[in-house]
């Protein structure tokens, strides 16, 4: 098909066709790419040669048939599903759920109310009920999904200002003669500072609490640094915590956090978007102890719990708070405007229309249940202190952390290199790396250097892949020590 009219493209035969052929492309690709073929897990381009290819005008796309596109779509993206893509917390997504979400892509549903997307909204409430069990929430407990952890952190946070506002800021906005802060850590994600910038708190409401050596928020430091910001004039109406941080993915310790916010009347928030997989974890479960204590939680499915993406969701203790963060007016959408009608999600989110995320999560639970995704994530969490460990007893090499999660940071620094060396070397060391195609993994800067950085994600990535790793990091190295000035 090189192009299509509209009088034939819902031709069911067509669509089949097409339907079959696509699902024989995937099928092929997820064979090559778990199979540890010559398959590179990143075929690097530059973006703009990469532009040109996908350009209208290329003489190679004038008569590209639809599996054509489809086949140079797969070659020219990251391949999550190769066993050694250990980058970003992006996932190999569970063919359940992959196939769930084509269905709900044909289906198109937006699910900004009820009639919009019912059987999303009933798939929905079902995962939040069991997710709001699996933390320890009481009956209270309610939540919602949205598209992605950064909008997820942005309802927590606009929840936490809405409720612990002395006025009506929804109304009023906010004012500046009572400035409020949140005290986040220094290692969380940036969305939730730019959160707090998106929601008119302005940069002086971002309360960074130092860290300790584990990366994890200093708790010690809680009430000295409430103290500092009441000097400076600053109502503290919010602590945001790690579960875990990105960069080195440490649990913050939320039994004491959640103790300091009862103590001095504060919402609690908890970014769980990378770590409360181990919610499923009858061995990690004890890195979240003290979440059951939190005013709000966000969740991202596509992250540790395999779920294509996005999908996160948004879980309040109390779940009254969820139906006040937005006192939003739309009577084409809401009919009425009272009572906490669940099934109408637009009430309660940023979004309007919105993917049918519930039936994927729905999917992804059902078919897999909380025990494969458990031992999922012990596999990985296992794996990354085993990798650790490897990279301690490698010669030339560093491990900034003792891993807590899949993520795992350590970085090429081998005797006679100058330290200010070091971070120039390890950033050619990923280019390289991933320019190869052997690999694809990132980089983080912790106090100033950089250092490589792995999210064990993949479920088929083993010891083999990552010892294999650290031989190709130190051969690059060793090569590139050389090109230094
Ligand atoms: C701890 C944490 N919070 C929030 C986010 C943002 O999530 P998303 O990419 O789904 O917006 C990330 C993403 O890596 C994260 O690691």
């Amino acid at each position: 098909m090189a192009t299509s009219s509209l009088s034939n493209t819902y031709d069911s035969e067509e669509f089949r066709r097409h339907g079959h052929e696509l699902i024989d492309i995937l099928a092929d690709y997820l064979r090559d790419a778990t199979s540890r073929s010559d398959m590179p897990v990143l075929d690097y381009r530059e973006p703009d040669e990469l532009v040109s290819e996908f350009d209208f005008d290329n003489p190679a796309n004038r008569n590209l048939p639809l599996d054509g596109f489809i086949r140079k779509v797969i070659a020219n993206m990251n391949h999550m599903h190769h066993p050694r893509f250990v980058g970003h917390q992006n996932t190999p997504p569970l063919t359940a759920g992959v196939i769930a979400q084509m269905c709900t892509t044909l289906l198109n549903n937006g699910v900004a109310v009820y009639e919009m997307g019912p059987a999303s909204m009933a798939a929905e409430r079902n995962v939040i009920r069991y997710m709001a069990r699996l933390i320890g929430f009481g009956a209270d407990a309610d939540g919602i999904f949205t598209h992605g952890g950064s909008a997820g952190n942005l309802t927590g946070l606009l929840a936490a200002r809405q409720a612990m506002s002395e006025y009506n800021i929804w109304e009023e906005g906010v004012r500046h003669d009572r400035p409020v802060g949140i005290i986040v850590s220094d290692q969380s994600h940036y969305s939730i500072s730019r959160n707090a910038k998106v929601i008119g708190l302005g940069g002086r409401s971002v309360i960074r609490i130092p860290y300790d050596s584990r990366y994890a928020m200093s708790t010690g430091l809680l009430q000295e640094t409430m103290q500092k910001a009441g000097e400076q004039g600053i109502r503290v109406i919010c602590v945001a915590a790690n579960a875990c941080s990105t960069s080195t993915g440490t649990y913050d310790n939320l039994e004491e956090i959640a103790a300091f916010c009862r103590e001095n009347r504060l919402w609690f928030h908890v970014d769980g978007a990378h770590g409360l997989g181990v919610l499923f974890s009858d061995k990690y479960r004890h890195l979240v102890r003290g979440l059951e204590h939190a005013d709000s939680v966000v969740i991202d499915f596509h992250k540790m719990l395999l779920t294509p993406g996005l999908n996160t969701m948004v879980l309040f203790r109390d779940g009254r708070r969820s139906y006040e963060t937005f006192a939003q007016k739309a009577g084409y959408l809401f009919e009425k405007h009272d009572g906490n009608e669940w099934y109408n999600g637009a009430r309660r989110t940023l979004e309007c229309t919105k993917s049918a995320l519930g039936i994927v999560a729905w999917a992804v639970i059902k078919y897999y249940g909380g025990e494969t995704l458990g031992n999922y994530v012990d596999s990985r969490y296992d794996l990354a202190k085993r990798f650790g460990e490897a990279i301690l007893h490698t010669g030339g090499m560093e491990l900034a952390v003792t891993p807590e999660s899949n993520i795992v940071c350590f970085r090429y620094a081998p005797e006679g290199i100058a330290a200010d060396k070091l971070n120039d070397l390890n950033r050619l060391i990923r280019k390289a790396v991933i320019q190869s195609g052997e690999f694809y993994l990132v980089q983080t800067e912790l106090e100033g250097n950089i250092w490589l950085r792995t999210a064990l994600m993949n479920a088929m990535t083993d010891d083999s892949d990552l010892e294999r790793l650290i031989g190709t990091v130190k051969r690059y190295g060793g090569e590139l020590a050389g090109t230094l000035t």
